[in-house]
């Protein structure tokens, strides 16, 4: 289930800038190759991503969940001219039609790929993040964000995708999967967090911005 009515996705969409041609290739080979192509952000929280990035001038990101690398190229954009975006994710299978894209939207030398389970590689980041996506297995996000915490810098802001899951959230508990259950359980986490401030945006499947304060 689309949480926002198409009707109001396609103004939204009509009204938002649109996806430069590197963007629109990678979204239509996906959406023509590869499985599960509804994983892919997308052209407006692809542009929201790219704007928030622009907005912070971020010099470290880092995205659990590359996938097709989408979101990868929408947040490296804003990055500084010395800038790096860690991207992490288990499946090799899509590895290389990944670096194709960077190294066709001129981002190759900005963009560290990792294969492997996040919770694996997070701990040995030896880095101090600016920004930080979460957009990998729903079930993995609570301990992803107490993992990223200390490598957030106070004032830094985590985005996390899907907490909406499909407007299942808002299910009686017997109707929600174990997913739509995970992403109650990480907003209520989050919420509870003295240490963090949060807005929960409706765009697409709702994405939470937190912000650390300290
Ligand atoms: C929703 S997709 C990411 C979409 C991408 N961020 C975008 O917007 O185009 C989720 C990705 O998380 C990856 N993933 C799932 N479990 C993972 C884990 N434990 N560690 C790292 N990546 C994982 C999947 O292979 C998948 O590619």
């Amino acid at each position: 289930m689309d949480v926002i009515p198409a009707a109001v996705n396609a103004f939204a969409e009509k009204y938002t800038s649109p996806e430069n041609d590197v963007l629109h290739r990678l979204h239509r080979e996906t959406y023509l190759k590869v499985e599960q192509p509804h994983m892919l952000s997308g052209h407006l929280q692809g542009q929201l991503l790219s704007m928030i990035s622009h907005m912070l001038r971020p010099r470290r990101i880092l995205e659990i969940g590359t996938y097709t690398g989408y979101s990868a190229i929408c947040l490296a954009q804003g990055l500084t001219t010395d800038g790096l975006l860690y991207t992490l994710d288990i499946n090799e299978e899509r590895e290389e039609m990944c670096k194709r894209y960077f190294r066709e939207a001129g981002l190759e030398h900005k963009i560290r790929q990792q294969i492997g389970t996040a919770a694996g590689i997070i701990p040995q980041l030896n880095e101090t993040f600016d920004l930080v996506f979460i957009d990998a297995d729903k079930q993995g996000y609570a301990n992803y964000f107490d993992l990223v915490w200390e490598k957030l810098r106070p004032g830094g802001f985590i985005l996390a995708d899907n907490v909406l899951y499909h407007g299942e959230v808002l299910n009686d508990p017997s109707q929600q999967s174990a997913n739509a259950k995970a992403m109650l359980g990480f907003c209520e986490k989050v919420k509870a967090d003295a240490h963090a401030e949060q807005v929960l945006l409706t765009i697409r499947d709702g994405l939470l911005m937190i912000r650390k304060i300290r």
